[in-house]
C-alpha cells in the first residue's frame, strides 16, 4: 500500500504571541513541525506534503527536500487546506494521512496502528481515522454514531446540539483516507456558515455513501496539540520524558528525570549515571561507568568510558578514558582531554590536547596548545596565545612542571622535563630538561660540578 501524508502547517498560532512562527518553535532541540514529519516518515513512502502559509520561508528552509510544499493563502478551514496539497500526491499513492504541524507527540507507532485498521478494514473503507475519549470535550468536534455504532459523522462543536455536546469521543484531527474517494469527494465539502470548508464534512458524506469509517482509539499523549507556550512546555515534558525513558531502560541512571535535559540524538552507555540539573545536547555521545553532574552541559561532544564531569560546560569537545572535569570547569571548541587528565576548578581548554596523565587543577586557561604526558599544569597557570592580531601556539613537552602563576607567551615550546618556577612569564622556549624562571623568564645555568657535590 502506498501510502503518503499531509501534514497542516498554514495556521497563524497567534495565541503563542512569537515572532518565530508556531511550527518552528523547539522542543528539546528540535522545531515542532520536524516532530510531526519525523512521525510520518517511516511509515509513508513520499515526502510529506507540508501545507504552509504564515512562515513558510522558515518551515522551508527547515525541512529542505524532507518535504514538498502546497501553498495556502488564505486560511479557508481543514479542509481548503488539504485540497491545496492534492496535487501534489501522487496518481499512485492509495492512501493519504492527514496530520497536523502542532501535534509533536504523535508517535510512529499510533500512525501505524491508524494505517494498520485502515488496511484490515473492507475494501468499502474511506476513512480510518483517531479518536480520543475524554472528560472535557471542549473545542473539539464530536464523533457522531448511529444507533448500531457505526460512525455517521463529526459535529463541529459550534454546530452541536445539546445532546451532541454531551459526546465524549472525540476527533482529534489525524485520519487516513483512501486516495482515489479523497480526490472525488474533496471538492464537493460545503462552505461552513463560518465561511470555511471543513475536512471533517467528509465523514458525513462517507457515511450517506455507504462508505465504512473506521476509528482507533489514540493515547491522549499522543495527539495534545499545541497552542500557546503553556503547551509548548507541557508537551516538551513528555518528550524528555520519552527520551530519558528510554535511556534509563538501556541501563542508564537518571537520578532526576524531570531535571535532566536530553536530546534525541544523544548516545549515552550502560552505568552511566546523570546527576541532576544535566543537558545533554546534539551529536553528544557518552560512554559507559561514567558520572555526570549535577549540573552539566555537554554539547556535541565525545566522553570515552570512565569520565567524570562536574558542574562542568563542554562544547565541541572530546574526553578520552578515565579523563575528568570540575567542579566549574569549561572545554571549548577543540579542547581534547586524554586519558586519565585531570581538570579541576576553574580551568578552561580551547583547541588544545591535554597529553594522558595531564594535571591542571586550579584557575588555568590553555588555549591553541599541546601538552605532553603527565605535564603538571600549576593553579594560574596561562597561555598567552592572543597578540591581539594573530592566535599562537604553545608547545609542552612530556613531563614538564609549569609552576603556578605562570604566564606562556605564545609562540613558544618548552622542552620535556622542563621546570618553570612559579610566577614566570615565558617568553623564548625552554630547552628540554631545563629549569627557567623570572619576569621574562630565563634558563638557570646547567649545574656545576660545585653544586653537585
Ligand atoms: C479541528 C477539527 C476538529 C478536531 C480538532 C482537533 C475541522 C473542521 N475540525 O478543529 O474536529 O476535533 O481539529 O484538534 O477540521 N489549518 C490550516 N489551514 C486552515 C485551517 C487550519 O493549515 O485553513 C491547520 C492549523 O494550522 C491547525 C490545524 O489545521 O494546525 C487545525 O486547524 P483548526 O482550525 O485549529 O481546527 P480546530 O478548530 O481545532
Ligand atoms: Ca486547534
Amino acid at each position: 500500500m502506498k501510502t503518503s501524508a499531509v501534514i497542516l502547517a498554514a495556521g497563524y498560532g497567534t495565541r503563542m504571541k512569537s515572532e518565530l512562527p508556531k511550527v518552528m518553535h523547539p522542543l528539546v532541540g528540535r522545531p515542532m513541525i520536524d516532530w510531526a514529519v519525523r512521525a510520518v516518515e517511516p511509515v509513508t513512502q513520499t515526502p510529506p506534503v507540508i501545507v504552509v502559509g504564515h512562515g513558510q520561508a522558515l518551515v522551508r528552509a527547515c525541512l529542505g527536500e524532507r518535504g514538498v510544499y502546497a501553498e495556502q493563502h488564505e486560511l479557508l478551514g481543514t479542509g481548503h487546506a488539504v485540497l491545496q496539497a492534492l496535487p501534489y500526491i501522487a496518481d499512485d499513492v492509495d492512501a493519504v494521512i492527514i496530520t497536523y504541524a502542532d501535534m509533536p507527540l504523535l508517535t510512529t507507532a499510533t500512525l501505524s496502528q491508524l494505517l494498520d485498521l485502515y488496511a484490515a478494514a473492507n475494501p468499502t473503507t474511506a476513512i480510518a481515522m483517531l479518536t480520543i475519549t475524554r472528560d472535557d470535550p471542549q473545542g473539539f468536534g464530536r464523533i457522531a454514531r448511529r444507533a448500531d455504532g457505526t460512525v455517521a459523522a463529526i459535529v463541529e462543536e459550534a454546530d452541536c446540539t445539546a445532546d451532541q455536546l454531551l459526546i465524549r469521543e472525540l476527533n482529534t484531527g489525524v485520519y487516513c483516507f483512501d486516495a482515489a474517494w479523497l480526490r472525488a469527494n474533496l471538492s464537493a465539502v460545503p462552505k461552513s456558515a463560518k465561511g470555511e470548508y471543513y475536512l471533517t464534512d467528509l465523514v458525513a458524506m462517507a457515511a450517506s455513501q455507504g462508505r465504512t469509517i473506521v476509528t482507533a482509539n489514540a493515547p491522549l499523549d499522543d495527539v495534545y496539540g499545541v497552542n500557546n507556550r503553556v503547551h509548548l512546555a507541557e508537551a516538551e515534558a513528555v518528550l524528555r520524558r520519552r527520551i530519558v525513558e528510554r535511556h534509563m531502560l538501556a541501563g542508564v541512571t537518571v537520578i532526576d528525570p524531570s531535571s535532566t535535559y536530553i536530546e534525541d540524538a544523544v548516545e549515552i552507555g550502560a552505568d552511566t549515571t546523570i546527576w541532576p540539573g544535566c543537558i545533554l545536547r546534539g551529536a553528544t555521545k557518552i560512554g559507559k561507568h561514567c558520572t555526570i553532574g549535577p549540573y552539566s552541559q555537554i554539547a556535541d561532544s565525545m566522553v570515552a568510558d570512565h569520565c567524570r564531569i562536574i558542574y562542568s560546560v563542554i562544547e565541541q569537545a572530546r574526553m578520552d578514558e578515565h579523563a575528568e572535569i570540575g567542579p566549574f570547569g569549561r572545554l571549548r571548541k577543540g579542547a581534547h582531554l586524554g586519558e586519565r587528565v585531570h581538570m579541576g576548578n576553574f580551568g578552561e581548554v580551547k583547541d588544545a590536547y591535554l597529553g594522558p596523565g595531564a594535571k591542571m587543577g586550579h584557575f588555568s586557561y590553555i588555549g591553541n596548545a599541546e601538552v605532553g604526558a603527565n605535564v603538571n599544569i600549576g593553579a594560574g597557570t596561562i597561555t598567552c596565545n592572543y597578540d591581539g592580531v594573530h592566535k599562537s601556539k604553545t608547545v609542552i613537552g612530556d613531563n614538564a612542571f609549569i609552576g603556578s602563576d605562570t604566564m606562556l607567551v605564545a609562540p613558544v615550546t618548552i622542552g620535556r622535563e622542563a621546570r618553570i618556577g612559579a610566577g614566570a612569564v615565558v617568553t623564548r622556549d625552554v630547552p628540554p630538561g631545563a629549569t627557567a624562571f623570572g619576569v621574562p623568564a630565563r634558563v638557570k645555568d646547567k649545574p656545576s660540578a660545585d653544586d653537585a657535590a
